[in-house]
């Protein structure tokens, strides 16, 4: 269906807030300003020097493949590309603040960190502008200024920013790469020409999540200490989970492309296990038949507060419905957390 109004529009009635919708974040400037880096000064600046080469400078330009027409699409993929654009525009759009605040605030203190966030929010802006440009393909763009001044900011301490922003660049990263491999492999899934971009775009996001990796290393007790343990395996589930549950409730998607997403959240979580194994203490033993037992009860608890939540009754009726599958979503993820995790034990994390 041909649709020829441009629509801009700001989010507001289109995302209903809830704990799995991209959020924006913001955090304690000063108390990141004074952070003493000097044990891991060499690795940081050489990720920074690698950030100042720009490798992606000429890589997001648009070319000709989307100079074709998507009025074509039906209605219905029409509508999933534009919700996959939207959700993953605003969550570049929510990196680039962060960072350029980071950037922003820390210049006197800390100019050496202040440089590198500076190059990831030039990144994160890239990325950004690239999906809205992708979504003026399909006739909407977001209002990113509006969502700037509207949207809640979720305040988190610098070292809860560096466990969840380390771990959603690797799995920013595991999610674009598996993509391009899949598409590559079976060309005539790649229905739409922005797929061919992620090969290179993906490595701005490791390269992103080596930074906070080279900075969490600067700050021991983040990665050698019995807490340390307790929330690495806190954020490994917490992004484990939000990924899980957003990506089941949209498997259209994943078809469309010609994936199955169980099977691309498994590999994609696999991978970033991995991935975190080179620096957090504990990673999660995914491979227990329990884990994804459990992650499947929160899937159908998810489900059912979804469907309850569309019915047409009381708040006070709907409260007393979901009851049960809060109880169920809250002791599958205890369970999940107490799972028996996988020790690392890596050199450097010693004191
Ligand atoms: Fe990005
Ligand atoms: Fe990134």
């Amino acid at each position: 269906m041909a649709i020829s109004t441009k629509k801009i529009i700001d989010t507001k009635g289109t995302f209903k807030e809830n704990l799995l919708t991209p959020r924006f974040y913001t955090t304690n400037f000063k108390e990141m300003s004074e952070l003493d880096i000097s044990s891991n000064r060499e690795e940081i600046e050489a990720i920074v020097e690698e950030f100042r080469i720009d490798y992606n400078r000429d890589h997001f330009i648009r070319d000709k493949e989307f100079l074709t027409s998507w009025d074509f699409f039906d209605e219905k993929t029409r509508d999933i590309f534009i919700e996959f654009l939207e959700r993953s525009c605003t969550a570049e759009f929510s990196g680039f603040l962060l960072y350029k605040e980071i950037s922003r605030n820390l210049k006197k203190e800390n100019p050496l960190l202040a440089e590198g966030f500076s190059y990831m929010s030039r990144d994160e802006a890239r990325h950004a502008g690239f999906l809205n440009k992708a979504m003026s393909d399909f006739n909407i763009s977001l209002d990113l200024g509006f969502l700037t001044k509207t949207r809640k900011y979720t305040f988190f301490a610098p070292k809860f920013i560096f466990y969840a922003t380390y771990l959603s660049e690797k799995i920013g990263y595991w999610r674009y790469i598996t993509i391009y491999r899949h598409l590559e492999k079976n060309p005539n899934f790649r229905v739409y020409p922005l797929f061919r971009f992620f090969e290179s775009w993906c490595q701005d996001e490791n390269r992103h999540g080596d930074f906070f990796a080279a900075i969490m290393k600067s700050q021991k007790p983040l990665l050698n200490t019995y807490e340390s343990k307790l929330w690495s395996k806190f954020f490994l589930l917490s992004v484990f989970v939000t990924m899980y549950l957003n990506d089941l409730q949209r498997k259209d998607f994943y078809s469309t492309l010609g994936l199955d997403t169980k099977q691309f959240d498994k590999h994609v979580i696999r991978k970033t296990n991995q991935s975190a194994k080179t620096l957090f203490p504990v990673i999660l033993d995914t491979e227990n038949p329990q884990f994804y037992e459990l992650l499947d009860l929160c899937v159908v608890a998810n489900e059912n507060l979804i469907r309850i939540e569309k019915e047409e009754h009381s708040q006070f009726s709907k409260f007393f419905a979901k009851i049960p599958f809060y109880f169920l979503m809250i002791s599958s993820l205890f369970k999940l957390f107490f799972l028996p995790a996988i020790e690392t034990k890596y050199i450097w994390t010693l004191a």
